[in-house]
């Protein structure tokens, strides 16, 4: 555990929602009741609204984040975006390796790492998703699965994961309203910390690792008071105002 208290990092996922009208409301109704929060927040937004949530949050303690991005520098990769093209909208985070692209686009592990690298090689700050399914909980797999997520990011990347912010994302309590208890949660959170220990000896407990599934405003302060949970990734209850503000709220 840290001895130097770090800022937790509350981020919504807004996956594939929004529309112009939509993304206007909720980014005033949050300025308007932010305030001076005691931790980072981002909203990481589909990729066509990146400009206009930029220009909606600029000068906000609200910083914009990405859902993915290539590892290609550039050229011919159709429906991609790089690195710097998410520099050249101010985006500060980009979500990377989400369970949902692992599932539905077939991102590996290996992928997974190099678009940290591309993240980290642009000053854009990689949030690493990991998390096993419920088969694999349930055959006693979680630590293994997680562990050999986490791992291929640390062997592309090596001393640099310093710089990286990961979120333990249990699959099965993506959307479901099923979240992890506290206790099963701090539980990963502690084993991705001893492996990051092990790769990043004296920067390990710098780096903020979040819990993602099924946070809500009623379970996110029981969650954050864990010694490991660092902050939050929250999908559904990022798009209501008055919820991801009383998550924020309880991160301090
Ligand atoms: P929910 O908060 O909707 O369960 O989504 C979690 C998530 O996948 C965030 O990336």
């Amino acid at each position: 555990m840290s001895v130097m208290k770090k800022k937790k990092l509350i981020a919504g996922n807004w996956k594939m929602n929004g529309s112009l009208a939509a993304n206007e409301a909720l980014l005033k109704a949050l300025l308007q009741d932010i305030g001076a929060p005691a931790c980072d927040v981002a909203v990481c937004v589909p990729a066509p609204y990146l400009a206009q949530v930029q220009a909606l949050a600029a000068g906000s303690p609200i910083a914009v984040g990405a859902q993915d991005l290539s590892a290609q520098p550039q050229g011919a990769f159709t429906g991609e975006q790089s690195a710097l093209m998410l520099k050249d909208f101010g985006v500060r985070y980009a979500i990377v390796g989400h369970s949902e692209r692992r599932q539905y686009h077939g991102e590996s592990d290996e992928l997974v790492a190099a678009k940290t690298a591309a993240a980290l090689a642009n000053g854009i700050t990689p949030i690493v998703c990991v998390g096993e399914t419920l088969a694999q909980r349930e055959a006693g797999e979680t630590e293994e699965v997680v562990k050999r997520q986490l791992a291929a990011v640390i062997h592309v990347n090596g001393h640099c994961i310093s710089e990286i912010v990961v979120a333990y994302e249990p699959v099965w309590a993506i959307g479901t309203g099923k979240t992890a208890t506290p206790e099963q949660a701090q539980a990963v959170h502690a084993v991705l910390r001893a492996q990051l220990h092990h790769a990043a000896s004296d920067h390990a407990d710098g780096i903020r690792i979040l819990y993602g599934g099924s946070m809500n405003a009623a379970n996110a302060a029981e969650l954050l008071a864990q010694p490991d949970i660092d902050g939050g990734l929250i999908g559904g209850a990022s798009l209501k105002a008055p919820d991801f503000l009383q998550i924020i709220a309880a991160a301090r």
